[in-house]
């Protein structure tokens, strides 16, 4: 017991001048210095956004493969510090925010462990590899008061911000139901990563990227190519639903399903992964203040035949909204007449019911000036737009003036539980229940 509370009065101590140092905010001018850790295709990408804002400098960077350390050199210079390990960056005191670009099960460790060390964080999504990664998570943020920004970078983009308003403002009537898919037709589509011929225990740290993982023998198929594996990835629940989640949840102000269904299956590339390459699911989203009750229903096909396509469908009580690289309106056709179904009525009624009918829905020749107006309405964002920046933007703003970023960890959670439960529900063959209030899995 009292141990206990010795503990608890130490932890206490120690947090408001914690809080203080993260809150302080700085001045929009302040140079901001980022490490990035995971240096592959998405991390770099990131480094490159966030370099891409005034006053940001990228000085250290942290991999489990030799060569990725030596590339993140000729692409940003030799003065960046390289490492294999992560902690060699969150103890420098050069470095003001990580970026976290590696396989989804470092995410959640590497973020609580840089938000500890007094760091802010940018993290990719899926921010956690399993569910009971995420309160954790929110729980260091909160104690740290550092700034977590997770990389569904939609959240920010002017594209889903204007069908956000469309949607408020009445667009398409009341929705009722979402669908929203992400095809892909080809060899990287589906996750066959290129393998560097210098691949070897020498140049990889395979011990260090298996992590928490169960340790198996040298695999450079699991190391360069993480996601078709439970043991790192997250599928494409967690590769890609986690997207469509995040941008679904802003669009709508809707924080999570309160039932999952999942199924599908691994239809074509078997090439030794173990997660499905189609996967379905369905969604029911109850009545908030901010949405009615809604059904979703999401798509990834991996051999679909038709390239790669990603988008929403909003259907409405008046017209459908869609997401694709812009935004198109659709309204239903204004009020028509009903129809009738009266063949099988006896004659004299059939007349009977037509002259009443159409005293009702009286009939009119179309002429020119009965033609409806065009009733789609286009919206596209400007030439060479980019959310991805924007999210950088967005998170090293917040860095700066310690301002809430749009998507932390409390929203990266909202969306990466339900494209988990989607993995639960899909293995296990069953429905979850899920609390989005609480973000607690019921059963
Ligand atoms: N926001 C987006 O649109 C988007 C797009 C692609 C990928 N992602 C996300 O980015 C993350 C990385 O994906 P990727 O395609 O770049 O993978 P990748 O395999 O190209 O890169 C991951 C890198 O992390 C390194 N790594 C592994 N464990 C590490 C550790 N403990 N410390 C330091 N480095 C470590 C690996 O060596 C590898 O170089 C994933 O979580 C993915 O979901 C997001």
């Amino acid at each position: 017991m009292s141990s206990t509370r010795r503990h608890f009065l130490k932890a206490a101590a120690v947090t408001p001048g914690l809080l203080a140092a993260a809150q302080a905010p700085k001045s929009p001018n302040d140079r901001v210095q980022v490490a990035l850790i995971g240096a592959g295709g998405q991390g770099i990408g990131d480094a490159h956004s966030s370099v891409a804002q005034p006053g940001v400098k990228l000085v250290a960077v942290a991999d489990c493969y030799d060569g990725r350390l030596t590339s993140a050199k000729e692409v940003f210079g030799n003065d960046v510090f390289t490492t294999r390990d992560y902690r060699e960056i969150l103890a420098r005191r050069d470095v003001d925010a990580v970026i976290i670009g590696t396989p989804d099960h470092w995410h959640s460790i590497i973020a609580i462990d840089a938000m500890n060390a007094g760091k802010d964080v940018y993290c990719e999504k899926p921010m956690v590899q399993h569910v009971e990664d995420g309160k954790p998570v929110i729980a260091a943020k909160e104690k740290t008061g550092q700034i977590m920004q997770v990389g569904s970078q939609r959240v920010s983009s002017v594209v889903y911000q204007k069908a956000k308003d469309l949607l408020k403002a009445g667009a398409i009537g009341e929705f009722n139901m979402v669908e929203a898919w992400w095809d892909r037709n080809s060899a990287i589509g589906a996750w066959q990563y290129s393998i560097p011929p210098d691949a070897s225990t020498t140049t990889c740290d395979w011990d260090r990227f298996q992590g928490r993982a169960k340790h198996v023998a040298w695999d450079p198929k699991r190391f360069f190519r993480w996601r078709n594996y439970q043991d790192y990835g997250t599928g494409v629940a967690g590769d890609l639903f986690v997207h469509l989640f995040s941008g679904m949840h802003f669009v709508t102000g809707a924080i999570g399903p309160s039932r999952v269904y999942a199924t599908g299956g691994l239809r074509y590339w078997k090439d030794g992964r173990d997660v499905p390459d189609l996967l379905l699911g369905v969604y029911d989203y109850d009545a908030t203040d901010q949405h009615p009750a809604f059904n979703l229903a999401l798509r990834v096909n991996f051999e679909d035949g038709s390239g790669e396509t990603s988008g929403f469908r909003f259907i409405g009580s008046e017209g459908i909204l869609t997401i694709g690289t812009g935004v198109t309106v659709t309204k239903h056709p204004g009020p028509t007449e009903p129809g009738y179904t009266i063949d099988t009525f006896p004659k004299a009624t059939q007349e009977e019911f037509m002259r009443e009918y159409r005293k009702q829905y009286p009939r009119t020749n179309a002429n020119a000036d009965s033609m409806r107006p065009d009733v789609e309405e286009k919206y596209l964002p400007p030439h060479g737009y980019s959310d991805h920046l924007d999210h950088h933007r967005n998170f090293i703003s917040a860095v700066r003036s310690r301002k809430p970023v749009v998507e932390d960890p409390t929203f990266g959670f909202r969306a990466a539980g339900p494209a988990l439960l989607s993995n639960i529900s899909y293995f296990e063959k069953r429905m979850c229940k899920w609390d989005p209030k609480t973000m607690t899995l019921l059963g």
